[in-house]
């Protein structure tokens, strides 16, 4: 990984002085809480996309792990933007992690708590124009097993198994039912769906409500298509023309198919290329109408 800096419980450090004792009661039983964040190469350097939006759902996150994290909103704002420049990058991917530090047994209560921040290059996360989707025998996390709406660590063991499972059957991502049976999202991405000019994808409930999923729905809207939340059974999937994956690792990719269903023929369908475009001009800075999404690094 190329980065030579991180920030650890208030200051930059070397990344190899960050390291975890063993007894760290978030690496055994999941309690951490994270962010993935993008910045990207813009005409006036580097920008972070949606930073605001990103930490405020992380102190949401760790709020619902009975973190009382030590730092305002702001100051883990800007310790991301001075890390990427004293890491000197220009576009990659952050990581902010909220852990409990050395402490056995289940209950955190008077663990001591730290806050992370990694910041790495990452080009595309799904590196295929289209990609081969599995619906997983596992079922996305109930709603009332975890809180579905915080990015916490303990949730994504369900996300691993799915995607284990898709890649040694020989596709490239995986994708959820809720315990409906309705479509959810992928391990690690939302989910949409082109029918004519209209663009759908699953509502909340059983998803993380994704920043980009929040963006997409702004700028198809404002794109002139009309936009639904709506639920999506299996066997619904045959009557749409198009899917995407939206997330902040994916950005917006295409899905060639899921399970039989070819979409497009497999290829990347017109209003996916519309939107993935469209995307990919706004976090460069290109279209001052969305600059507000983004933050500068000075
Ligand atoms: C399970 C899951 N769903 C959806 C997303 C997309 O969320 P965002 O667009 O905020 O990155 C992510 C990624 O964070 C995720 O892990």
């Amino acid at each position: 990984m190329k980065t030579q800096y991180v920030w650890l419980d208030g200051g930059i450090i070397p990344l190899e002085k960050a390291t975890v004792p063993l007894l760290t009661h978030s690496l055994h039983y999941g309690s951490a809480v994270f962010e993935g964040i993008r910045f990207y190469n813009t005409g006036h350097g580097p920008a972070v996309f949606r930073l605001h939006d990103h930490i405020a759902r992380l102190f949401f996150s760790a709020k619902t792990m009975g973190m009382r994290i030590p730092f305002s909103q702001k100051t883990i704002e800007q310790a991301i933007l001075a890390l990427i420049k004293k890491n000197g990058l220009t576009s990659g991917y952050i990581r902010p992690l909220v852990y409990y530090g050395e402490k056995m047994g289940l209950s955190p209560t008077d663990a001591p708590l730290h806050v992370a921040i990694a910041c790495w290059p990452w080009g595309k996360y799904l590196t295929k124009e289209t990609v081969a989707v599995k619906i997983s025998s596992f079922m996305r996390v109930h709603p009332r097993t975890s809180v579905m709406t915080a990015k916490i660590s303990g949730n994504y063991a369900n996300s691993v198994l799915a995607s284990l499972e898709a890649h040694r059957e020989g596709y490239d991502e995986a994708l959820f039912l809720d315990y409906k049976g309705n479509i959810a999202e992928g391990p690690g991405e939302n989910i949409f769906f082109v029918k004519g000019k209209t663009v759908v994808t699953p509502p909340e409930g059983s998803i993380l409500p994704g920043i980009t999923r929040n963006s997409l729905m702004a700028i198809a809207k404002d794109l002139g298509y009309t936009i639904k939340e709506q639920t999506i059974k299996p066997k619904d999937l045959k009557k749409f023309d198009e899917a995407f994956f939206t997330g902040t690792a994916v950005e917006v990719n295409g899905i060639g198919k899921i399970d039989d269903v070819i979409f497009n023929k497999g290829k990347e369908g017109q209003i996916t290329k519309h939107i993935r475009e469209t995307y990919a001009q706004i976090v460069s800075g290109a279209l001052p109408r969305y600059k507000k999404w983004l933050a500068y690094i000075q």
